[in-house]
């Protein structure tokens, strides 16, 4: 008889979904390999979560934890007692889980890597050695403490791996292995420029301006995220707007009053719900420019060759902008004002894809994951 190995593979948010979508695609070529997929329900919305899993082909989870929305510690405590709960489930079932692969740096992703670590089990994480050196990030924090409980640390670009080192992790748990977010984004690309979005929208390719914005830094401060709309209810007499909106800064917007603000002055900016993945890749594979506080997007446009004016201080993601075609801008409307000319003019930086982001890295996971 074979022995089986057992991998609980754990999802929680949005950009987790898009990439453990080829992770788990990758796995499922290996025999004597069963993947459990966990879901922890931090996305719950439709539009947040069951469209990424219908367009991705994203098979449906094996556990629903339905943590849903709360503070940072009791989302992070609720992943946790449930991810113990299931691990030890399984085990009084006789099929214990020999390792949990987490991705990305939600609260899920660190609180599911704490339970299964506490229980013996090890953790691969996807995405490791990321640092933006900035600490009130709950980012960072979900990050760092991942990292540090990880006994295979899958990094996407160089500067990962010597975080990790000088973090004191050894070079036999460090992989460079690439992106997996950009696996999906090759692997849908063609399917994406093929929906009718850009039509829906009235939009033109080249043409226009996609924003997304949902961190804290930006969207809690009414000055600050005033000053930003102030910016883009100016431009989009030159660049009209898209904004696909999260609904934590739809919630903001309204509570500062903003949103009425925008639609009274008759701004070329759409705001339209949150949307499915190959519509939105439709929409950034395509624009004059990308305007984010996202970090996924950092990596995706980079990947696409569309400029990005990154609305952060830091990156945890610097090959996007030293080689890339991203560009950190804060949240300074004169910077801001300056780059979108620049776009606009042609003078903007072409920017080029990072090696190993070639569409394969799931793959590589895998095959070091099974080996
Ligand atoms: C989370 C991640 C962030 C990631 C983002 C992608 C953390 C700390 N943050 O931020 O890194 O970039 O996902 O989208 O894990 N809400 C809904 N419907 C949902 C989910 C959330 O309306 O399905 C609302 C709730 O009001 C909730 C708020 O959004 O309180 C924030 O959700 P949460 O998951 O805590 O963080 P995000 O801001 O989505």
């Amino acid at each position: 008889m074979t022995m089986v190995k057992r991998f609980a593979c754990v999802v929680g948010a949005r950009p987790n979904f898009v990439k453990m979508a080829p992770i788990l695609r990758a796995l499922a070529d290996f025999e004597g390999i069963e993947t459990v997929l966990i879901h922890t329900g931090q996305h719950y919305d439709k539009n947040l979560s069951d469209v990424f899993f219908d367009e991705l082909q994203i098979r449906k989870p094996d556990v629903f934890l339905g943590v849903g929305s709360g503070s940072h510690a009791k989302q992070t405590s609720d992943v946790m007692v449930a991810i113990e709960g299931i691990l030890g489930g399984y085990g009084k079932a006789g099929k214990p889980i020999d390792r949990i692969v987490v991705v990305g740096d939600v609260n899920s992703t660190m609180a599911a890597a704490i339970a299964a670590a506490k229980c013996n089990v090890p953790v691969a994480h996807v995405e490791a050695g990321l640092r933006s050196l900035d600490r009130t990030m709950p980012e960072e924090i979900n990050r760092i403490i991942t990292d540090s409980i990880s006994d295979l640390l899958f990094v996407s670009e160089p500067v990962g791996v010597l975080n990790l080192r000088r973090e004191g992790h050894d070079e036999s748990e460090i992989h460079l292995v690439g992106n997996v977010m950009i696996d999906t984004l090759f692997s849908q690309l063609e399917r994406a420029k093929q929906r009718d979005t850009l039509y829906r929208f009235g939009l033109e390719p080249k043409r226009y301006g996609v924003i997304t914005l949902h961190r804290p830094s930006n969207v809690d401060d009414p000055k600050v995220l005033k000053n930003l709309m102030e910016v883009f209810i100016r431009l989009s007499s030159e660049i009209p707007f898209i904004f696909p909106i999260h609904p934590r800064t739809l919630a903001r917007l309204k509570e500062f009053g903003l949103h009425s603000y925008i639609l009274d002055a008759k701004a070329n900016i759409q705001f339209v719900d949150p949307l499915g993945y190959l519509d939105f890749l439709c929409l950034t594979a395509q624009p004059m420019v990308i305007v984010t506080d996202s970090g996924g997007l950092q990596e995706e446009s980079t990947a696409l060759r569309i400029p990005c004016l990154t609305l952060r201080d830091n990156t945890e993601r610097p090959i996007t902008c030293d080689l890339g075609t991203s560009t950190l801008i804060g949240n300074s409307a004169t910077l801001l004002q300056q780059q979108l000319e620049s776009v606009k003019n042609g003078n903007y930086k072409v920017g080029k894809i990072p090696e190993l982001w070639d569409g394969l890295a799931s793959e590589r996971i895998a095959n070091i994951l099974c080996r």
